[in-house]
């Protein structure tokens, strides 16, 4: 029996986890986009509705990074002329916030279409696709993409599936977010990026991505959290579009949390803990900074998501 519909979940990510800049992220549990696909008698894709956006988002398929990653997944399998799509985006993360919202539209609709076909095609051959539509965002960069269609954290030194290494999670690993009602859309945010940076910098940043990816093997949350707040170069260039980024910071620390970093291009921001209860005591210690200044903001405790998108509803 032919499938008329599918619908996919994928999670909210953090890309960078401080130093490792386009090629570290995580998955996080939840908060994430769900898309629903449906056959349709026009051949490609076409959105119908998005959901939870304010009006924001753009139906036009070209703009639309969910519309982008489906129209490539039929393209991967040679069916764009021939198999019509009609996609609903539920909107569950905020747009330009640092937790990934356009790489989970892109995963979960690319994912969705493809359950609609029947499975055809692998996670791994997925990836293209899922680059595809992230790319309409803000270009070809997998640290978003990687976590939230295999789940985990994700080493990423390539764009190809084959270059996407599943690092160790800490069993003990739990992250405070806090998302203040600012936005900072990424283009902006890799706009003020420095294009030189001194040698001695890269060096002290190239020993602590070293020092991350170790402590993550000896699943080791204090010096991961350690080597994850040394970034010396992005995290400086961004400062101005994270407010009260110090303050939050110590609020988080003094509840108890192992370090704070931006999540991907922020402004959200993740405090590492290593049990629920601090967790809870630094989401909550972490608003309260925002709600001082007058700044609404939303607190999470959330584990790491082991499979990232997920198939979840089909008729
Ligand atoms: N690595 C990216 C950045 C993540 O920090 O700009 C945001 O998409």
């Amino acid at each position: 029996m032919e499938i008329t519909r599918a619908e996919a979940f994928a999670p909210a990510t953090m890309a960078n986890l401080g130093v490792g800049f386009d090629v570290l992220g995580l998955a996080f549990a939840q908060p994430g986009d769900i898309v629903r696909a449906e056959r349709s008698e026009r051949p490609g894709v076409t959105i119908s509705a998005i959901i939870g956006d304010d009006g924001k988002l753009p139906l036009e398929l070209e703009r639309n990074t969910a519309g982008v990653a489906a129209r490539s997944v039929l393209r991967l399998l040679g069916v764009e002329d021939t198999i019509g799509v009609s996609l609903t985006i539920i909107k569950g993360l905020p747009r330009a916030s640092g937790l990934g919202s356009s790489a989970a539209s892109a995963v979960a609709a690319a994912v969705a279409v493809n359950a609609l076909l029947g499975d055809p095609l692998t996670r791994a051959e997925l990836l293209p696709a899922c680059l595809d539509g992230e790319a309409v965002a803000s270009g070809y960069h997998p640290d978003n993409i990687a976590p939230c269609l295999f789940g985990g954290i994700t080493l990423a030194y390539g764009i190809e599936a084959h270059q996407i290494v599943s690092l160790p999670i800490p069993e003990r690993l739990i992250l405070a977010t806090v998302t203040p009602a600012v936005e900072v859309p990424t283009k902006e945010a890799r706009a003020v990026l420095p294009t030189h940076v001194p040698m001695q910098t890269v060096v002290v940043q190239t020993a602590q991505i070293a020092r991350l990816i170790d402590a993550l093997h000896r699943r080791d949350v204090p010096a991961m959290a350690a080597a994850m707040e040394a970034d010396r170069i992005i995290e400086p260039a961004r400062l101005h579009l994270m407010p009260h980024l110090a303050e939050v910071r110590s609020a988080a620390k003094a509840a108890g949390a192992h370090g704070v970093v931006i999540s991907g291009a922020g402004p959200t921001l993740c405090a590492i803990c290593d049990c629920y209860e601090t967790a809870v005591r630094a989401a909550d210690a972490m608003v309260k900074v925002y709600l001082s200044y007058g700044i609404e903001a939303v607190g999470r405790c959330v584990p790491i998501s082991t499979e990232g998108a997920r198939v979840y509803a089909l008729a």
